[in-house]
């Protein structure tokens, strides 16, 4: 039912300077895959072949990365390391990429909006691939998602429960459990303070949003640091309809800092080695 998904991936990625000067954070590899690259398949597991991929000046390897490489396929062409592009072949085969350039980086919610051409009128799904998603052998977090969707069709945001002393890195909820990790929203804070935080769950990199937040978006002033927050409009939509949180199933890895990406680097060569 979801059909669209998109990237916003036109961030600096200070925390993560100078790795982050020339090339997208996105890029990033856990291992041999980049970020992006698990984000996508992700995707692609909850039944989506559209992605839309928001850039930014100096993103162009995010473009490179989705298409064929013609010399290299030929260098390779009939020897076992044709084995190593297996993986991204078969995914291009599957998939579309649309792009369009965030020109001034005016926050997440503005990047959102700057996509509102790729998608159109109808729900879509977000990922921040810094956030790593791990299912643990379970479905993958989008299609967690995607599933309580189809019941509730309204906007959902994807959160986890997080110690007092991160929460003010977060947009923080406050919400009614109204069904098994499902929470109907009535507040949400962007980066609360500890006293100000209505509750431990904060919203990570996963959202299916419907298309009245364009609206929505074009309205919503800079807020915390000066930028469009998508909490923001969220609370908006939240007042004139219903907005979601869920608290789904497996470990995110926040991989725009080093902390969350070398725990991610090492969960994951753990698995290859059968551990
Ligand atoms: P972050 O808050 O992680 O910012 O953005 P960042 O610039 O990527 O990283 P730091 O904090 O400077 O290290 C959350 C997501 O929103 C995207 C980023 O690419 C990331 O996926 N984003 C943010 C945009 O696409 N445009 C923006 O203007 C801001």
């Amino acid at each position: 039912m979801i059909k669209k998904c998109l990237f916003p991936a036109a961030g600096y990625g200070t925390r993560f300077l100078p790795a982050t000067k020339a090339i997208p954070k996105e890029m990033l590899p856990i291992l041999n895959k980049p970020l992006i690259q698990y984000g996508v398949e992700e995707a692609i597991e909850a039944g989506i072949t559209n992605m839309a991929i928001v850039t930014g000046r100096g993103k162009r390897a995010l473009e490179d990365h989705f298409d064929i490489s013609y010399e290299l396929e030929h260098q390779i062409k009939g020897t076992s390391k044709e084995n190593y592009l297996k993986e991204i072949r078969m995914l291009l085969e599957k998939c579309t990429f649309s792009y369009t350039r965030q020109m001034e980086m005016r926050g997440l919610g503005h990047a959102i909006l700057t996509a509102e051409n790729l998608i159109g009128n109808e729900s879509f799904a977000v990922i921040l691939s810094d956030d790593l998603c791990d299912n643990n052998q379970d479905i993958g977090v989008l299609l967690q998602m995607c599933k309580i969707y189809e019941k509730y069709r309204c906007s959902i945001v994807a959160v986890e429960e997080v110690a007092l002393e991160d929460i003010s890195k977060y947009g923080v909820i406050e919400g009614r459990e109204v069904g098994d990790d499902v929470f109907m929203v009535d507040n949400m804070i962007e980066k609360p303070s500890q006293e100000e935080a209505p509750s431990n769950l904060a919203i990570i990199g996963r959202y299916i949003l419907t298309p009245d937040i364009f609206d929505i978006l074009r309205e919503t002033k800079p807020g915390k640091n000066g930028e469009i927050q998508i909490t923001d409009a969220l609370l908006e939509q939240c007042k004139k309809g219903m907005v979601l949180a869920y608290k789904f199933r497996g470990e995110r890895y926040d991989c725009g800092s080093i902390d969350g990406f070398v725990r991610a680097t090492n969960v994951f060569y753990q698995k290859i080695q059968g551990n």
